[in-house]
């Protein structure tokens, strides 16, 4: 049985090779090519792709150069959402990774232009890399305005709007939009891809509902708990910027039981399943609690 941190060891540097490989030969013109590896090779813990890779690996799948193809356009399309959310409209972030972020070091419009490019190229990716239709459809979906950009635009609408401090409803939902639905794709998109059995993808869809759930709150933990060298990102921000979230609806206490009410969720819906490497992931947890 292999562990989590196994198969993170022994993917990542798959993952990596494959992204820093392709970005290179696949995008003609080799400015805008080193911009966007610039962002996608300066390291990230590449979650997404490694949980698609885990949930084949729970249905004892056999992971293919498609399956990597898929995976890696997941991370090319988070990267994407990193470099917008980074730019001075947005978060106005200098770092990223522990480097400086795309418009720091490019130009905004290079940044901007970046982003663009890679969402197209992660959808094509991941089109490419399935057998199935069904995949091209989640994760547009994911990342469209009833997903991913919807959360970001809630974000940023509710930066400094008081009337939405105490609202648990919205800032769930939020933090699910803008963080939970890519993260529920790449587990959906395994799912379908392996041809997961009815009870499979419940089972699944649970976990991936409770996991991205928990994945903002983490983040925003981050935020008020790890110093910008080890985020490598500014951290103690959230609040100052006027952000409202998890963190400042619960404090930091009831955030951490929420986190932890999530991790027994996760952990109890993959009873049956292959589900080692993926209960894994929730070690990461570990450090903000
Ligand atoms: C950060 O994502 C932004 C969120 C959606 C919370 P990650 O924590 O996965 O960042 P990287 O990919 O490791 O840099
Ligand atoms: C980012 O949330 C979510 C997406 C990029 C979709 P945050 O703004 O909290 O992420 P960080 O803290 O900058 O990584
Ligand atoms: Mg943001
Ligand atoms: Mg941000
Ligand atoms: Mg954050």
């Amino acid at each position: 049985m292999t562990t989590f941190n196994e198969f993170r060891a022994h993917y990542t540097p798959l993952i990596d090779d494959y992204l820093q490989k392709h970005l290179a030969t696949e995008v003609d013109d080799q400015k805008i090519s080193q911009i966007m590896s610039y962002s996608v090779m300066a390291g990230g813990k590449r979650l997404r792709p490694l949980l698609f890779l885990a949930t084949l690996d729970a249905l004892d799948q056999q992971i293919t150069d498609h399956d990597l193809r898929i995976a890696c356009g997941i991370e090319l399309i988070h990267t994407y959402s990193l470099i917008h959310d980074d730019l001075p409209a947005m978060d106005n972030d200098d770092y990223r990774r522990g480097k400086l972020t795309s418009h720091k070091k490019w130009g905004e419009a290079e940044a901007i232009l970046a982003g663009d490019a890679l969402l197209p190229l992660g959808i094509q990716w991941i089109s490419e890399g399935s057998q199935s239709a069904a995949l091209a459809t989640i994760i547009t979906k994911a990342v469209g305005p009833n997903g991913m950009v919807g959360g970001q635009y809630l974000d940023i609408d509710s930066t400094n709007n008081d009337s939405v401090a105490g609202d648990s409803q919205f800032i769930n939902r939020m933090e699910w939009l803008k963080t939970g639905c890519l993260i529920q794709a790449s587990v959906e998109m395994a799912a379908v891809a392996a041809g997961a059995s009815a009870e499979q993808k419940k089972q699944l869809l649970v976990f991936s509902r409770a996991f991205g759930r928990s994945y903002q709150i983490y983040d925003d933990l981050v935020d008020v708990v790890e110093t910008s060298e080890e985020a490598g990102k500014a951290t103690h921000k959230d609040q100052e910027a006027g952000k409202n979230n998890t963190l400042t609806l619960l404090g930091i206490k009831e955030s951490r039981l929420e986190l932890i009410k999530l991790i027994d969720e996760a952990k109890a819906s993959l009873t049956g399943l292959n589900g080692t490497v993926l209960a894994g992931f929730l070690a990461l947890y570990q450090k903000v609690l």
